[in-house]
């Protein structure tokens, strides 16, 4: 059974993933994810995922949005993808959206380490697959630190940017 601290509107992504070690690492990042693997660098633990909410500006309106709604909708659209072109790696795809936001709940280190750089931190030291790291690393698309150099982090880029704009 999973920890309460793993989102139940995520749980139906989580056993999509076939890889058994991969689903394991995904249901361990999350539901520990308000331990940062260098608790010196906060001052207080976050909120957890379930209770995150980003704001940000889309165009002059300023929006909040809910971290486990946005993944729910990325997971949505990736396997609309999946379903569309089967040749795509599904478990990459689900494991790298369940992980990919994360770090942002570290409000305040992410004003100085981006969320992406600092979840990649954090996915490296657990063991994530290269695949995974390259999705979670490139996923803000080509204007990016880290453009996208496989199908899977193109396509994933690409959706969680449709995710972003629906939301707003
Ligand atoms: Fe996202």
């Amino acid at each position: 059974m999973m920890p309460q601290s793993f989102p139940q509107e995520w749980m139906p992504y989580l056993s999509a993933i076939s890889d058994t070690s991969l689903r394991q690492k995904v249901a361990l990042y999350v539901t520990n994810s308000q331990k940062l693997s260098r608790p010196d660098l906060v001052s207080k633990t976050p909120n957890p995922v379930s209770e995150h909410k980003s704001k940000f500006y889309a165009g002059s309106k300023v929006v909040s949005r809910g971290l486990v709604a946005h993944v729910v909708n990325v997971c949505e659209l990736l396997l609309w993808a999946c379903k569309k072109e089967p040749s795509l790696k599904q478990d990459v795809l689900l494991a790298s959206a369940l992980v990919h936001d994360i770090a942002h709940i570290y409000d305040e280190l992410v004003s100085l380490l981006d969320h992406s750089f600092l979840g990649v931190c954090e996915l490296y030291a657990q063991g994530f697959p290269l695949e995974v790291l390259h999705v979670v690393a490139s996923h803000f698309g080509t204007s990016g630190p880290t453009p996208p150099m496989t199908r899977e982090a193109v396509v994933f880029a690409m959706l969680d940017a449709v995710a972003a704009n629906m939301e707003c």
